[in-house]
């Protein structure tokens, strides 16, 4: 029995070298793909039914054969079976197995069918390389903005798979950009909207198989532009609060906010807003504010913020003629944080903040501020009016007088004089020289004198300016020097000063009870002032 067994192999191999090639010339034999380590079972042909005496051959490239529906023909090896008395079934393929096989029936003749096994390997796991600028804590990978970037992406698969690179936004859940079946590009400079995944698909062209790598990539950008730090008055307290803008960056940078000198903490946070005390706080106190980027400067990047009181400025007289419109500005400087700006009114005590009305029209434009009184009337609006700047580390405030009058035209009057005045002395002034040219320095300066005299005089009335212009008559007879003795006139000079200080304290009483305030050490500015005030009579 095992002779004829025997006797059959050679046979068989002679068959199957002539019976081969015409199948395989005609494309008939079947393509199975296997995968690697998995199971595949190659059918005896397309017959369903039952079936003749199987047997199974390699070909490598010699018949080898591999297992028989005869049960006393033990398997080749114990990984081959028989599945449905015709099928050959293989566990844990290796690359090996990969071949040409044939199947022989004997049933009612004998038929051949020959299988051609291809096993595939992969892609089991991808191999993602993104040249990236740094790992978050989270394992994210980021890039600057600008960059360029490469990309490539390596499998194990057998034969090599196909790699296609897909990106998806983080806006749209659409696929953008190319099908990419390349396993490496570069992109250039990188942009905010190349910020998202990038998949790295895998696909074995030979069982389909596909593996998959997804990469979420961060693209960061430091903000283009130095920090800014601010100072505010806090919302409904007296706190201030300090601010730092450092904008367009992403992601949003922390911020430090450091006392200066000394640099203690105030406070950390991404916001970059910080609350301090009024306690804490005096003219000329610095806070440092330092903004920190993940690819920002590696030091940071600072700015310094001085709390400053207010400092203020007006005019310290203005004049209103009955019915007509007057306006004051109070103009705020160095304040840090803003000063809240008001306007009150000290006729009454105690003081009564204004309110803008039909009459009061008050007007802000950043640090300063106008009121506009309508309709003047003098006994409602003569008086002080009061500027008052005010931010947490101080209150400034600045009187403002305000003097009502009869819009009595004695401008023009006022201004012949003063022509006529200035004419007579230029002419005794021509006569001097022409007389005596050796003393026109003495003249010279006697016209100056004489200029600040006049000056002086239009405050009060017509009879001093004759005094005056007598007084200059007399000069013109007289050397210099006597008139600089002359005490009285002195005197008299003194007293227009004093008594226009007195206006400019603005207490009408005092002034109706003579020159008490003479010894007042109200300041010399608001002396001088007195001259601008009285000029637009
Ligand atoms: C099975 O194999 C044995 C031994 O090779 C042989 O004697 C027997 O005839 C075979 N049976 C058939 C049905 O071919
Ligand atoms: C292969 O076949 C064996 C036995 O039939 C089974 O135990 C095993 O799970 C199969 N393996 C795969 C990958 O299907
Ligand atoms: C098997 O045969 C049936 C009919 O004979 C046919 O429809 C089918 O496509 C065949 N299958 C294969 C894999 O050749
Ligand atoms: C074996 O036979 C069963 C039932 O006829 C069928 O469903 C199955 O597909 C067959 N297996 C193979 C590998 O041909
Ligand atoms: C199997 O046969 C085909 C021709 O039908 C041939 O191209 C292929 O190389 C053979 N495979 C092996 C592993 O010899
Ligand atoms: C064998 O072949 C003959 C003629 O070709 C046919 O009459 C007979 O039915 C076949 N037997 C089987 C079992 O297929
Ligand atoms: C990734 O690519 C860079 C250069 O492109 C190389 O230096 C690095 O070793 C690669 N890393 C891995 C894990 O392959
Ligand atoms: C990692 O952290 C970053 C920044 O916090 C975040 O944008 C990203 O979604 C995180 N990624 C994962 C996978 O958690
Ligand atoms: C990217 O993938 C992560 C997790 O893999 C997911 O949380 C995130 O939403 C994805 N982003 C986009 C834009 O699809
Ligand atoms: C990717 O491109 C290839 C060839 O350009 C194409 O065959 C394939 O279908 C594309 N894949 C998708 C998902 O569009
Ligand atoms: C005062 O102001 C009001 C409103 O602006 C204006 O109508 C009026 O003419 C002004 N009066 C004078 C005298 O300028
Ligand atoms: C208000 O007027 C009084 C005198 O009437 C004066 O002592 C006081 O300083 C004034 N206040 C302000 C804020 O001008």
């Amino acid at each position: 029995m095992a002779a004829s067994g025997e006797a059959l192999e050679p046979r068989v191999l002679l068959c199957l070298g002539a019976l081969l090639a015409p199948w395989v010339a005609a494309g008939l034999e079947a393509v199975i793909v296997g995968e690697l380590h998995g199971n595949v079972t190659l059918r005896c042909g397309n017959i369903s039914g039952p079936r003749g005496l199987v047997t199974w051959y390699r070909n490598d490239p010699e018949p080898i054969l591999l297992l028989s529906s005869n049960a006393s023909l033990v398997p080749a090896e114990p990984r081959f079976s028989l599945v449905n008395a015709s099928a050959l079934h293989i566990e844990v393929l290796s690359q090996q197995d990969e071949g040409n096989y044939t199947c022989r029936e004997i049933r009612n003749g004998t038929q051949w069918f020959p299988v051609w096994l291809q096993v595939a390997s992969g892609p089991d796991h991808i191999e993602v390389n993104i040249s990236a600028t740094g790992t978050l804590a989270n394992g994210t990978l980021y890039v600057v903005k600008g960059s360029q970037v490469d990309f490539s992406c390596r499998s194990n698969a057998q034969p090599p798979p196909v790699v296609e690179w897909w990106f998806q936004a983080h806006s749209s859940p659409e696929s953008f950009g190319s099908n990419l079946t390349v396993t490496c590009f570069t992109l250039l400079l990188m942009s905010q909207n190349l910020q998202g995944n990038y998949t790295c698909l895998a696909t074995s062209m030979l069982s389909g198989r596909q593996r998959k790598v997804i990469t979420e990539l961060l693209v960061y950008s430091p903000p283009p532009s130095p920090p800014q730090c601010l100072a505010e008055t806090a919302l409904g307290s007296s706190a201030v609060q300090l601010t730092c803008r450092w904008d367009g960056g992403y992601p949003d940078p922390n911020f430090l906010w450091t006392e200066e000198p000394g640099g203690a903490i105030v406070g950390k946070s991404t916001l970059g807003v910080e609350m301090v005390n009024q306690s804490q706080l005096w003219d000329g106190k610095k806070f440092r504010c330092v903004g920190s980027h993940i690819v920002g400067p590696e030091s940071g990047a600072s700015c310094v913020v001085q709390i400053r009181m207010p400092s203020l400025f007006s005019d310290p007289m203005k004049t209103c003629f009955v019915g007509g419109n007057v306006t004051f500005t109070c103009q705020v400087s160095e304040a840090n944080p803003p000063a809240t700006i008001q306007w009150l009114r000290n006729l009454t005590q105690p003081e009564v903040v204004i309110q803008p009305d039909s009459r009061y029209l008050i007007t802000q434009d950043g640090q300063s501020s106008t009121l506009t009184i309508r309709n003047c009337s003098q006994h409602l609006d003569e008086g002080y009016y009061v500027c008052r700047a005010e931010n947490p580390v101080g209150t400034r405030e600045v009187d403002i007088w305000l003097s009502v009058k009869e819009p009595v035209n004695i401008g023009s009057i006022v201004g012949i004089i003063v022509s006529l005045l200035l004419l007579g002395l230029f002419i005794i002034s021509g006569l001097l020289l022409y007389y005596s040219p050796v003393s026109c320095w003495k003249v010279r300066s006697t016209f100056r004198r004489q200029d600040m005299g006049d000056v002086m005089v239009l405050v009060d009335s017509e009879e001093e300016k004759e005094d005056e212009q007598e007084d200059a008559t007399e000069e013109e007879a007289e050397e210099e020097e006597t008139q600089r003795e002359e005490p009285p006139k002195e005197m008299k000079k003194h007293g227009h000063i004093h008594r226009v200080t007195a206006l400019v304290n603005g207490n009408l009483e005092q002034m109706g009870n003579g020159l008490q305030d003479l010894q007042d050490d109200s300041n010399e500015q608001q002396s001088d002032n007195v001259q601008e005030e009285d000029r637009p009579v």
